[in-house]
């Protein structure tokens, strides 16, 4: 009997930011000093106290299956968090916590979703998203924002998107992969179109913390009335926290929603990793303090970044309100050579880059957007400086 895989998984891209990130480690395994400005993790390590927090919860035993949604004192610690920084009232019950936030989009969409369903998502978008829906046999409508608007999608490009099948709108603020924010303004522009059209958001919030001077971060459900119940709030502690290998985000959504996605995660994984979840509570609970210090440090390699992409003969990037991404036009140097090999899209960009001068950036094509690469700052201001100063060469032909 010959092996075959099903059409669903099949069809299923591996994650292109992993693969870059992991031919990156091929070359590093091979002795090569790689910069690597593909990943979408902090560079910082945990907090010491969380850490701690892991340990003892090892000490007093908490080492077998919690319950399927997640431990009750981590949902209080998140509804107590949503209180306090946004004025919103959920119920402990309404958190379902899960093997991240990735895993909580999953669920989410997979409790949510039939074949068939639409739904829309702006692109550029992060990397998972289409395929996340596709999973599900709905299929995500992309709708190509413009650079010009700063990547965000218009309240009327919503309204012509949407079909008599759309039941979702998928947003990301700030955004992986280019680093823009919508102001409440344009939320609110956008939330009236959901309310005309009754659809559901699902509002992937997990860089709500990495937000830079004269932004501000304001959480969907805040903009309108009735904006709370069709809302499938999407967060997690691998970025604010440095904690992306505790793997540990959640979804906040209706009650109804939250049962179906209990019962889901427990015939899927029976429950998150319990030592995590009680890290998970003394990151929430805990000093604050660690987070502004990575914002501090993400701040000073933000303005590094920047002022580097302006003098770049050919490059630029819009304005980063959030996150640690860079999403720069690089089209202006497509359609040439680069030590000899023909350079026509992103994805050959990327792979020169990374074979000639060991960068390692994600390709614009991986988010939907020809004609970009996405640029991580989530390194140390030695390797941007290191990096940038390859990347002028690769772009000047030396
Ligand atoms: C926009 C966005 N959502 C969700 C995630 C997933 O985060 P987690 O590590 O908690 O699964 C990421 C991680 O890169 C992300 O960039």
């Amino acid at each position: 009997m010959s092996v075959s895989i099903s059409r669903v998984v099949k069809s299923l891209r591996p994650s292109d930011t992993l693969a870059m990130a992991a031919k990156a480690r091929e070359l590093r395994d091979q002795g090569h000093q790689v910069f690597d400005l593909s990943l979408g993790e902090p560079d910082f390590d945990t907090p010491m106290h969380i850490c701690q927090a892991a340990a003892r919860a090892m000490d007093d035993g908490h080492t077998h299956y919690t319950a399927a949604s997640g431990i009750v004192e981590l949902k209080r610690a998140i509804v107590q968090q949503y209180r306090a920084t946004h004025g919103l009232e959920y119920a402990p019950t309404q958190v379902v916590v899960s093997n991240g936030a990735k895993h909580a989009l999953h669920n989410v969409l997979t409790a949510l979703l039939n074949p068939g369903d639409e739904v829309v998502i702006p692109a550029p978008y992060w990397v998972s998203y289409a395929a996340l829906v596709e999973l599900t046999g709905a299929v995500p409508v992309v709708v190509e924002t413009a650079e010009a608007d700063d990547f965000k999608l218009l309240p009327d490009q919503l309204r012509a998107a949407v079909t008599p099948k759309t039941k979702i709108l998928l947003l990301c603020s700030p955004s992986n992969p280019t680093g823009s924010m919508y102001t409440a303004d344009e939320l609110g522009r956008l939330a009236d179109v959901v309310l005309e059209k009754d659809l559901l958001v699902v509002a992937d919030e997990i860089y709500e913390r990495l937000v830079y001077p004269g932004h501000r971060f304001t959480s969907f459900p805040t903009l309108r009335p009735g904006l709370q119940e069709r809302t499938m709030l999407i967060n997690g502690v691998s970025k604010t926290y440095a904690m992306t290998g505790w793997r540990i985000g959640w979804s906040i959504t209706p009650p109804e929603v939250a049962k179906a996605m209990g019962s889901l995660q427990s015939q899927e994984t029976s429950c998150p990793s319990s030592v995590s979840q009680y890290a998970a509570v003394a990151a929430i609970e805990g000093p604050q303090e660690c987070v502004a210090e990575m914002l501090a440090k993400f701040t000073r390699r933000r303005e590094f970044v920047r002022r580097r992409i302006v003098e770049i003969p050919g490059l630029s990037c819009t304005e980063i309100g959030g996150a640690f991404y860079a999403f720069i036009n690089i089209s202006e140097h497509l359609g040439r050579k680069y030590g000899g090999a023909q350079v026509d899209d992103s994805s050959q960009w990327c792979l020169e880059l990374l074979s000639q001068k060991r960068v390692a950036a994600v390709m614009g094509s991986a988010f939907g957007a020809e004609g970009y690469a996405r640029l991580s700052f989530a390194t140390s201001m030695e390797n941007l400086a290191s990096a940038f100063e390859l990347i002028e060469e690769f772009i000047a032909g030396k």
